[in-house]
This record gives C-alpha cells, sequence and structure tokens, in this order.
C-alpha cells in the first residue's frame, strides 16, 4: 500500500480477470457469454442473489426482432423518439438484432418463444410498433431469457459468476479504467482486468414507483461518471403508462393493449383516441401524459381487458392481480418509472469516453432510444451491445496500478441514515422530476439533491457500506437528471416540460 500526495490511500493488491463485468442483467450476460466465446477468463460481479434482483427477470412483453425488415422496425423507432433517436445506432440495432435472437436466445438457450397452432412463432404487436413482430413467452418473456441465460453462464468454465457483490469505485489511472475496487471483505477489494464492462441497469430506486427492482440504484452510471466517463440524455426517464395504481405497483405490459385491450376514464370513456392518431398505441410518453392528465380530471383509469382472453393468455399478469386483490377485468393503473433512456455515452461497440470502459444495457446511452424508447427494445439493445462489447473487451492484459484503498474506520451509521435520505431523495424525484418538469422546480430540486450528496459524501469518507454506496450513487444520478432537465428547456419524448399556457389550460382535450 502506498500514501498518495492528496492523503489518499492506494494499494496494489488484488485479483485479476481478463474481463470484468459488473451486472447480471441480459445485458451483462451477453457481454460475459461473447467475451468467454473469443477466449477470455470473465469475472461477473453482481449484487443479485436471485434473478429478479434484475430487471431483465422484470420485463414483460418481449423482444422485438425486425421479422425480415429492419427498415420498418428502424421508422418505428425513429418515431417513437420523437425523431430524436441516431440513426446509426439504430441501424446496428435493426441489422444485428434477428442473428442477435436465433444465434443466443433460440441456438444457445432454447428459450420456448410462445408459438401458434401451426408451430411458428407467435410474433406479437406493442405500443407504436406498425407490425406484430415481438417474440414472448406468455407476457414473462424476461424471466424466460434470463434463467437459462444464468445458468448458462455460471456453467461456463470461463466464465466465474460472483454473486452478492458490489462494485463500489472504478479503478483509474491516466484515463484508463484498470478494474472496479469491490465491497468485498474487510474494506474494499480490488479486481484488475484488461477491460471492464458496466451493466448495472436503470435507476428505479430513485422513484417512489417504479418497475425496476429496489436495488436499482443507477450504480454503473454514478461511478462512470464520478471518473469522468461522458453522461448523455439523463433528462429522458421513461415512464410506463400502464402498471397497477395501487400499493406495490406492477407493470400491465404493452402487449395487453396491443392485443386489444383498452384504456377508460373514471366516467368509463375511451379517451386515447383524442390524444393521439394512434390511440391507445400511441408512443409510451403521450400516453403516460395522457393517462395522468384523465387521473387528475376524472379520478382514475382503467385497463379494460374484457378484450382478451386475459387469464387465459396472461396468466402471469393474471396472477399479479389476484394476489393483490384485483377483481373483474377493469384494472386501475398509472404513469410508473420504468426506464433510462439516457445513461454513460456509448459507441456501437459499447466504448465509453474513457479507455478499457464498457458500458451495456440500461445504463448505457447507445442513442437508439433517443428522448423515448420504442416497446420490446430494451433486451434487445442489451442483447446486441452485450455481445459486441463483449467481443470487443477481449485482448488487453489487466494491469495492476493504485487503486483507491476504501476507508471503514467507523462501520456503524447512524439508524436509518440511508433509509432516510432515499425516502427523501424518492420525494424530491417524485414532486419536481417525474413525468412533468417546471423550471422552479427543477432548480428546487437541484439545491435538495445537492445538499443530500454532501451529507452523503461526509459520510462516505470513512465507511463502505453497500446501502451508503448506493445512497452516494443513486444522490449523483438524481443530480445528473436535474442537470439534464434544466439544461433541456425545450419538451421533447420523456422530457415534458411544463409552460406558463400549460399551467391555466391543465385539462383534457375537449369533447368536440
Ligand atoms: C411492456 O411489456 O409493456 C414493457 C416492454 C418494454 O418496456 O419494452
Amino acid at each position: 500500500m502506498t500514501e498518495t500526495d492528496t492523503g489518499t490511500a492506494t494499494t496494489t493488491d488484488g485479483e485479476v480477470a481478463d474481463v470484468l463485468i459488473v451486472g447480471s442483467g441480459i445485458a451483462g450476460c451477453a457481454a460475459a457469454l461473447s467475451a468467454a466465446r473469443e477466449g477470455a477468463d470473465v469475472l461477473l460481479l453482481t449484487k443479485a442473489t436471485k434473478p429478479d434482483d434484475a430487471s431483465t427477470d422484470w420485463a414483460q412483453g418481449g423482444i422485438s426482432t425486425t421479422r425480415g425488415d429492419p427498415e420498418s422496425l428502424k421508422t418505428d423507432i425513429i418515431d417513437a423518439s420523437d425523431g430524436t433517436a441516431d440513426p446509426d445506432a439504430v441501424d446496428t440495432l435493426v441489422e444485428n438484432a434477428d442473428d442477435a435472437v436465433e444465434d443466443v436466445l433460440v441456438d444457445t438457450l432454447a428459450v420456448a418463444f410462445d408459438e401458434g397452432e401451426d408451430g411458428a412463432f407467435d410474433y406479437t404487436r406493442e405500443a407504436a410498433h406498425s407490425a406484430s413482430r415481438i417474440l414472448h413467452v406468455d407476457a414473462a418473456t424476461g424471466t424466460h431469457i434470463l434463467r437459462p441465460f444464468l445458468n448458462y453462464v455460471a456453467d461456463h468454465e470461463r466464465i466465474e459468476v460472483r454473486q452478492d457483490t458490489a462494485a463500489l469505485e472504478l479503478i483509474t489511472a491516466e484515463g484508463r479504467v484498470h478494474g472496479v475496487v469491490s465491497d468485498e471483505a474487510p474494506t474494499g477489494h480490488p479486481i484488475y482486468a484488461g477491460a471492464t464492462i458496466l451493466a448495472t441497469g436503470g435507476i428505479g430506486a430513485l422513484y417512489g414507483r417504479s418497475t425496476n427492482p429496489a436495488d436499482a440504484t443507477g450504480d454503473g452510471i454514478a461511478m462512470a461518471a464520478l471518473a469522468g466517463a461522458e453522461i448523455e440524455d439523463m433528462e429522458f426517464v421513461q415512464f410506463h403508462p400502464t402498471a397497477y395504481a395501487g400499493a406495490d405497483p406492477f407493470l400491465l405490459s404493452e402487449a395487453l393493449r396491443g392485443e386489444g385491450a383498452v384504456l377508460r376514464n373514471g366516467d368509463g370513456e375511451q379517451f386515447m383516441p383524442e390524444y393521439h392518431p394512434q390511440g391507445d398505441l400511441a408512443p409510451r410518453d403521450v400516453v403516460a401524459r395522457a393517462v395522468e392528465t384523465e387521473r387528475e380530471a376524472t379520478g382514475e383509469v382503467v385497463l379494460d381487458v374484457r378484450p382478451l382472453e386475459f387469464e387465459a393468455e396472461y396468466p402471469a399478469i393474471a396472477e399479479k392481480c389476484r394476489d393483490r386483490g384485483i377483481e373483474g377485468d377493469e384494472i386501475p393503473v398509472a404513469p410508473c418509472e420504468h426506464f433510462l433512456c439516457g445513461g454513460i455515452a456509448v459507441d456501437d461497440r459499447g466504448r465509453t469516453s474513457l479507455d478499457r470502459l464498457y458500458a451495456v444495457g440500461e445504463c448505457a446511452r447507445t442513442g437508439v432510444h433517443g428522448a423515448n424508447r420504442l416497446a420490446s427494445t430494451s433486451l434487445l439493445e442489451g442483447l446486441v451491445w452485450g455481445l459486441r462489447a463483449g467481443d470487443d473487451a477481449v485482448g488487453v492484459d489487466p494491469e495492476a496500478v493504485a487503486a483507491p484503498e476504501l476507508l471503514n474506520r467507523d462501520p456503524a451509521l447512524p439508524d436509518r441514515f440511508a433509509a432516510e435520505k432515499f425516502t427523501r431523495l424518492r420525494r424530491t424525484m417524485d414532486e419536481y422530476l417525474g413525468l412533468e418538469r417546471d423550471p422552479d422546480e427543477i432548480a428546487r430540486a437541484s439545491s435538495v439533491l445537492r445538499r443530500l450528496k454532501g451529507e452523503v459524501d461526509a459520510y462516505i469518507r470513512t465507511r463502505t457500506a453497500r446501502d451508503l454506496y448506493e445512497l452516494r450513487n443513486a444522490s449523483v444520478v438524481a443530480l445528473l437528471i436535474a442537470r439534464a432537465a434544466s439544461e433541456n428547456t425545450d419538451s421533447v419524448g420523456c422530457h415534458y416540460v411544463v409552460t406558463d399556457a400549460d399551467e391555466s389550460t391543465a385539462e383534457p382535450p375537449a369533447d368536440d
């Protein structure tokens, strides 16, 4: 161990891996698979202790293919993004989509996608798709992909999966990333790697209602930002329009509307045709704001599933309804944080602005989603970019440079410190950085969040508790969202800026 000029203790004791991956959703697993196929020894760290700790396991609708028409999928992605998706990134996605699905999901993992009576795949459709092109298993597709994928990587001779292990800091020297310090005993453990791939998922824990697992605290984005990586598009937080409106929300997949379910307001009226020519299948950001407007105007919005064989065709969602005591075929819904379209800026192989650091999956900003993501493209993006990054990452030897030595001088945190600060952070995000943003409120959020981060930083100097680092990461990400939201004064996609005119006419469209 050595002492640097700044007084920070550093160490070069640690372990090594050719490729180090942080996160165990579809993107992390795909990166592990392709790096191992190239002959690398892979170490995959994950905070997860069970499959449903990753957002992939929660994904319902499915995974889009092009079904032989990449141009049509490209058009739908760009249209849903309000014209803001990067056409080159979308080309990378659509040109690699079908091969990736066939190679990994069909041939390697043998995922049992639903089939019709003729034995051919039963492609479904979701909002803002112009064709039925989505592969699915019931509406529990993520589970049926992730579980075999986790088994496959765990059994692979070149891949070690280490569960219940968080990366706390990146190890950097002269603009290059050399690995991470994990939270392994006693006070942080350096792991050096030829390449480090962040696949840490989303940011649902920053909001009171989310379709993500509880520990989606934006860890990879925060670590990359603190190391100086470029971060983009953070204002584009996507809210899903149809999550159960009660406590303990769960997703009611867009596939339900794709197959005929409709939204009705508290007066029983089908309102979406008033808001958008695509009606119930309008882009997600449009539907989410319309649902919120109608809830405010008429008391509630329900998803009417009577046009479907709901119990028979969507047993996993029907079971969730039964578990919550929801009776009947009109399910109360409200928008809910779902997906971050921005994140760590990467190129078409998942390379970040820092040498030997990659990012894939929801923590990455590839440019595919622009300001609003098209349904069933997140699993696909994670798969395609995971494979490409894993392949690109091999071939550079690890180098043991000085790693930050974390201090745990005072391990005990004040009781409930992290939980209470998280509550304050979520309240701030819900109130000021939700579906609609007011410039004055964004400024208020920034000052609350800056104070909060200052308090967390004071503790983190002498403690390495995982919940404290998660809180640090969440507050860094929250500030990035606030800053991006304040810098973008135009309403586009998921980022809706309230104007004085909105405030004086905050009513649903008039019937005419
Ligand atoms: C859904 O099933 O509605 C979610 C699919 C997605 O977010 O892509």
